[in-house]
């Protein structure tokens, strides 16, 4: 059996920068907290918690006096404003490239912008960037320390229950500043606008792919803003869609290299080489892993998705009738996952 390694695989730049400092907060620190997992692999993660982290579902959970790690996926702004207000010591491994899709978010709608996002509404990521949009059209001159910023439920927290809460929440905390952008009318608490949730926020949205770019209403200037994990062809088709809701369209393409480079690896993989099947290695819950399987399943050729090199030898009737295979992995996919994964696969060929 001949295999075939892609080109790009494994972790990416912010993931592996996440990763090491975290490794090295560790070697200071007792415990260090991160705000939903650090990284969509489960075998990583149980690797580092046997060095210390731990895992919250929620910032509240983090006590006072805590180190925390924010990771590679980021964090609304009203987070992390409220870890500092409790004392708590907060290193920010959002990756560069995800900070850039903030700042962009923050900026365009400081400029009226209506923020449309493309990505998962669900994803971290995308709950990150839309905590720094800024709520007040009018704040164009307001300095950093009096902005209003979308206030987003943390990782794990999907329904508008949850999201009312926390809006609710930083009301009552006497120094936040935030305010869900809705259309809906909603009610004044001090100095604090609080409006009801109800699913949209108003000078954004999240659109998932073309047929829900088609009901973006008109506005007068919009901006379009991607996951960092989106392929290139959705977000030209979704920016063709969005010049026809707007006269004045600015498009920001913030999918990363790193994603492009292995969704173009695995292209490659399955287009020059002749390749009878991909062994494809990542975590289940891995957004970037999965759009990889869905490259190759368009290609036509098989793949066998697998989380640990265990399940390669599970799986031995899918290797039976394949001469050459090829191999790939996700972002999020530590080396020594794949090493073990490559010697499992040579092992076959000797049973
Ligand atoms: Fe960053 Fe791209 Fe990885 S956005 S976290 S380098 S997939």
């Amino acid at each position: 059996m001949k295999i075939i390694m892609a080109e790009h695989a494994g972790f990416c730049f912010g993931v592996k920068r996440a990763v090491n400092a975290i490794s090295e907060a560790l070697k200071n620190n007792p415990e260090v907290w991160t705000i939903g997992l650090p990284i969509h692999n489960p075998q990583e993660v149980s690797r580092l918690e046997a060095l210390g982290l731990r895992v919250a579902e929620d910032e509240s959970e983090i006590p006072s006096g805590a180190k925390v790690l924010i990771r590679a996926h980021g964090e609304p702004l009203s987070v992390i404003e409220k870890l500092k207000a409790r004392n708590i010591d907060v290193e920010d491994m959002t990756c560069p490239f995800v900070k850039k899709a903030q700042d962009m978010a923050a900026r365009l709608s400081r400029e009226n912008y209506y923020i449309v996002l493309l990505g998962d509404k669900n994803h971290p990521e995308i709950k990150g960037i839309l905590g720094h949009i800024v709520c007040d059209n009018n704040s164009g001159n307001q300095d950093e320390n009096t902005k209003n910023y979308h206030a987003v439920p943390s990782a794990g927290n999907n329904s508008a229950d949850i999201e009312h809460n926390v809006f609710a929440e930083a009301a009552h905390d006497a120094n936040a500043n935030f305010s869900h952008c809705d259309d809906s009318s909603g009610s004044v608490e001090g100095n604090i606008s609080v409006k009801k949730a109800q699913g949209s926020h108003g000078n954004s949205e999240v659109v998932a792919n073309e047929e829900e770019a088609e009901k973006v209403s008109r506005h007068t200037r919009i901006a379009l803003i991607s996951q960092t994990t989106q392929r290139e062809e959705r977000l030209s088709k979704v920016a063709g869609i969005l010049t026809r809701k707007t006269s004045e369209l600015h498009v920001c393409n913030t999918i990363c290299k790193a994603t492009a480079e292995r969704q173009e690896a695995v292209r490659e993989l399955v287009r020059n080489h002749n390749v009878d099947g991909v062994v494809l290695i990542g975590g289940r819950a891995s957004a970037n892993t999965a759009k990889l399987r869905d490259i190759i399943q368009a290609e036509g050729v098989s793949v066998l998705w697998v989380e640990e090199e265990k399940e390669i030898t599970e799986n031995i009737n899918w290797f039976s009738d394949k001469k050459t295979i090829g191999i790939a992995a996700g972002a999020s996919t530590p080396e020594w996952l794949i090493d073990r994964a490559k010697i499992n696969i040579a092992e076959l060929q000797g049973s």
